[in-house]
């Protein structure tokens, strides 16, 4: 993989950063960005204590002219020949049921989770084009294979992500550029303590709600969801499905196609009791 350059979003906590070391330590060239710098500088000193190299750069990927920036800096700078492009940056949102979302915070989300996507990739295809090499790893969720309630915008952002990496598979069949979705299902991370939480929501609800997430749902570790990914990219795999979790539940929205949501056990969706 010595050729090879990673760049991958959100590297500097949870599932890309666990992504940025392993491929790093695999010998490839790891471009790392984050809105995070303290946590990108984690990241670089943990590659660096394995001889790795990475090179980090603070990106908003909700910032439409960082994107477009950041790509020309990396085509000057690094001079890419082969990119593995992974599309990790998310966020969560605490909002409760679509009625009582703020548009503001279905937005912000979607700027992040789905448009951060789509305007990376805009911003890198055409030079992958040009090399007719590459892959595009766009992270979704099981959350992008099932509706949840209480999950309305991170729904529609990782369907979409789905989607639009779909679209992407089409169109470059011909090519050698192999685009994945990437679903995970729990992975323990910081991603629902970080979570933005909307203007009305009650912050004994929010906390209890954390807690039976964290303890029920977060089940596999970051590193081993970056096991899975880096094979799947390595394989090529169009869809790579993260843990027993997402795997189950994959299933089962296929067989019931039309009904899954009765199908899924309500503690699993239900509200934490607070008194
Ligand atoms: N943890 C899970 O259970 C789980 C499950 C399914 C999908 N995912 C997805 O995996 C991806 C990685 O999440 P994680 O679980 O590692 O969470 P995490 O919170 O540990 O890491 C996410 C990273 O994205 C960064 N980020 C947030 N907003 C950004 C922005 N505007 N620009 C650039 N970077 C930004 C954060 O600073 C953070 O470092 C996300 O897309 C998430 O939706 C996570």
């Amino acid at each position: 993989m010595n050729d090879t350059h990673y760049i991958i979003t959100g590297a500097g906590s949870g599932i890309g950063q666990a992504l940025a070391i392993l491929a790093a330590s695999k010998r490839a060239k790891v471009i790392a960005s984050d809105i995070d710098e303290k946590g990108l500088e984690e990241t670089r000193q943990k590659v660096m204590a394995q001889n790795g190299w990475i090179n980090t750069h603070r990106l908003d990927v909700s910032d439409p002219q960082a994107i477009i920036d950041f790509a020309a800096m990396v085509k000057k700078n690094y001079n890419p020949q082969q990119i593995v492009l992974v599309n990790n940056a998310g966020v969560a949102l605490n909002s409760g049921t679509f009625v009582e979302t703020p548009m503001q915070d279905f937005e912000w989300l979607m700027n992040i989770n789905l448009y951060g996507v789509i305007r990376m990739t805009k911003a890198f295809l055409p030079l992958m084009l040009e090399q007719n090499n590459g892959n595009i790893v766009n992270v979704s969720s099981i959350f992008g294979i099932m509706g949840v309630r209480y999950q309305s915008a991170y729904c529609t952002a990782k369907f979409g992500v789905k989607g639009f990496s779909d679209v992407l598979k089409f169109e470059l069949i011909d090519t050698n550029i192999k685009v994945s979705s990437v679903h995970p299902g729990g992975i323990k991370t910081n991603i629902a303590s970080n979570a933005r939480v909307s203007e009305g929501q009650n912050a004994k609800q929010v906390a209890a709600d954390l807690e039976k997430f964290e303890r029920e749902a977060l089940i596999n570790t970051p590193e081993y969801a970056a096991e899975v990914i880096l094979k799947g990219i390595q394989k090529g795999k169009s869809r790579i499905l993260i843990g027993r979790d997402a795997k189950i539940l994959d299933i089962l929205v296929r067989t019931f196609p039309d009904n899954y949501f009765r199908k899924i056990p309500k503690s699993m969706t239900e509200r934490a009791k607070v008194d």
